[in-house]
């Protein structure tokens, strides 16, 4: 079943939060889903090293060698895979994408971000031009809920412009997310009288999981 590969070469534009979130949210609607660590500060390993009961398996050694072996024998298995990727543009990553079923390219609303996700979306075209579509979408990461700021809105209206997909739903900055990793639990695990916003955290993670499989759906049709 389906790969979605989280990728940005900028560090801290939110790949290892957004893998987490999917996986657990993709976990607690019944999924068997597999979440690769290929991020060499291996949070994600950490986190399932915690108490979590979520049913989320996470794999932490794959490498440049085996990458794409392992993904596709994961998804043989699993209903979804997710990868987390290093933040740097590798040999693993470029595999990784090669095998993705779709990437998602999380970045915060700066200048300096959209020019990273730019190179991001840059490599994946040059990749495209060798072996045929791989499709990406963008995805905003850590904005205000409910509240664009000005740069966000120019680097839509740019991104618009270029025809690049963007996710409708953004991961809004929530302390919840935050907490997941600090207790290292799925976000409905947490207690709501230490973690602030949880529901509002829930809801968002839902809404995104559910745009992210409706665009699997379209690309699966359109195939
Ligand atoms: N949606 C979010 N809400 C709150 N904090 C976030 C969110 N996304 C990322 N962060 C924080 O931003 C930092 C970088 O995020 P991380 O997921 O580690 O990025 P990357 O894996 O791309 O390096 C971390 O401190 C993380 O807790
Ligand atoms: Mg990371």
């Amino acid at each position: 079943m389906p790969i979605i590969v989280v990728s940005n070469p900028k560090g801290g534009t939110g790949k290892s939060t957004t893998s987490l979130v999917l996986g657990t949210t993709l976990a607690r609607h019944g999924a068997s889903v597999t979440v690769f660590d290929c991020d060499p500060n291996k949070h994600l390993v950490a986190w399932r090293d915690g108490p979590s009961a979520s049913a989320v398996k996470v794999i932490g050694h794959a490498d440049s060698s085996n990458i794409a072996r392992m993904l596709k024998a994961e998804a043989a298995e699993r209903q979804f895979v997710v990868a987390d990727l290093e933040g740097t543009a590798s040999l693993l990553v470029a595999s990784a994408i090669l095998a993705a079923d779709l990437v998602v390219i999380p970045m915060q609303g700066s200048a300096m971000d959209a020019s990273q996700a730019r190179r991001a979306i840059s490599f994946i075209d040059d990749q495209a031009a060798a072996v045929g579509p791989r499709p990406y979408q963008v995805l905003f990461t850590r904005t205000k809920p409910g509240f664009a700021t000005r740069d966000e809105r120019a680097i839509r209206d740019t991104f618009i412009g270029a025809g690049v997909p963007m996710l409708k739903t953004d991961l809004a900055e929530r302390a919840a997310y935050r907490s997941m990793f600090t207790f290292r639990q799925s976000l409905e695990e947490m207690d709501p009288t230490a973690v602030n916003g949880l529901d509002k955290a829930i809801e968002n993670a839902d809404a995104l999981v559910a745009e992210i499989i409706e665009s699997l759906r379209g690309m699966r049709k359109a195939a």
